[in-house]
């Protein structure tokens, strides 16, 4: 019996000093949307032109989620072996991750995990709940909390197929919302901070119909920042390397920002301190139990 309490008491204790890596407190970022968020910065005429400015340069402590489901060292193109069919430039992600860790007011520490998930040229209606992007990304964004960590928010830039046809446009602000609510609900996290960008410009002629969609989505924690004025590379489809530098900064602004206290992420640490106070309580009792079986051995 007491053998046994004992071995019990041992695989406790086990529980008590878990594998511990930095890693486990990951803050995770999901990266949705179209070309602009993949990145199209510094292509020309199908080839990227390799310039990665200071603020992309990699860092050992960002991390991205790589196609086949595993963390590896991020850097340029982020969407490369995500958004396939197309070549890949630069993006607002890792500019993004790069200012938030430097930013000394923010207590983001430790690791920025990326989930990269945009596909180029695709619509708001292929991003509904059960379509195959939005399983993807509701899969890689599982997969990223495999070994701890939590997701802080979704980068979301989108809209500008949904320009082309009145009735994709009419449609949008209804889908949109309706996306967003659907992931939080599959992601767990009903009030998951959502920062997206409003367009400067689409593919079609009801581009404001779809930023008035984009700026008058009334959910909380959605916030939207804006890409008028950005400059687009000379095919005006996307933004150049410099204009992705500047949005990816305006991201990170808004989600420093957004931050009311700072960044706990502290599922281990919960989970560590409910395991002492368990295996407490069950030492206490044990030697209450111990105790009693001694003076009734008395008796
Ligand atoms: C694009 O690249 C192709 C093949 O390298 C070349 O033949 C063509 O002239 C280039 N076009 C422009 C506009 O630079
Ligand atoms: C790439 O193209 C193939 C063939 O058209 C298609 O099946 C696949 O879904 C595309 N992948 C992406 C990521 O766009
Ligand atoms: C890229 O973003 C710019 C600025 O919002 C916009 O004008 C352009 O239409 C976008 N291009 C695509 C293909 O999404």
């Amino acid at each position: 019996m007491l053998a046994f309490v004992l071995l019990m008491l041992l695989a406790y204790a086990g529980l008590l000093f878990p594998t511990s890596s930095q890693d486990n407190n990951k803050n995770i970022f999901i990266l949705a949307g179209q070309s602009n968020m993949s990145g199209r910065g510094g292509i020309n005429n199908v080839t990227w032109d390799g310039v990665v400015p200071p603020q992309c340069q990699p860092n050992p402590a960002i991390l991205r989620l790589s196609s086949d489901l595993k963390w590896v060292e991020a850097s340029e193109p982020l969407h490369k072996d995500i958004d396939v069919n197309v070549t890949c430039g630069v993006g607002p992600g890792m500019v993004f991750a790069n200012t938030v860790l430097n930013n000394k007011d923010s207590s983001i520490g430790g690791v920025v995990g990326l989930v990269p998930c945009a596909i180029g040229g695709t619509k708001i209606s292929e991003w509904g709940r059960g379509s195959h992007l939005y399983n993807q990304l509701v899969g890689r964004a599982s997969a990223a909390l495999q070994d701890g960590g939590s997701i802080q928010a979704l980068l979301w830039y989108q809209g500008e197929s949904d320009t082309v046809s009145p009735e994709d446009a009419a449609l949008y602000k209804g889908r949109l919302g309706r996306f967003f609510m659907d992931l939080r609900d599959d992601l767990q996290s009903p009030l998951l901070p959502i920062f997206q960008v409003a367009l400067a410009s689409g593919l079609g002629p009801y581009i404001e119909k779809v930023r008035e969609a984009q700026l008058g989505i009334d959910l909380t924690n959605v916030k939207c920042v804006d890409a008028k004025g950005l400059q687009l590379e000379p095919d005006h489809v996307h933004l150049t390397t410099q204009a992705e530098v500047q949005l990816g900064e305006m991201l990170a602004d808004a989600f420093l920002h957004s931050l009311p206290t700072p960044i706990q992420s502290t599922a281990p640490k919960t989970s560590h301190n409910f395991f002492i106070f368990s295996t407490f309580s069950i030492v206490l009792i044990m030697f209450r139990y111990l105790n009693l079986i001694v003076e009734q051995d008395i008796i």
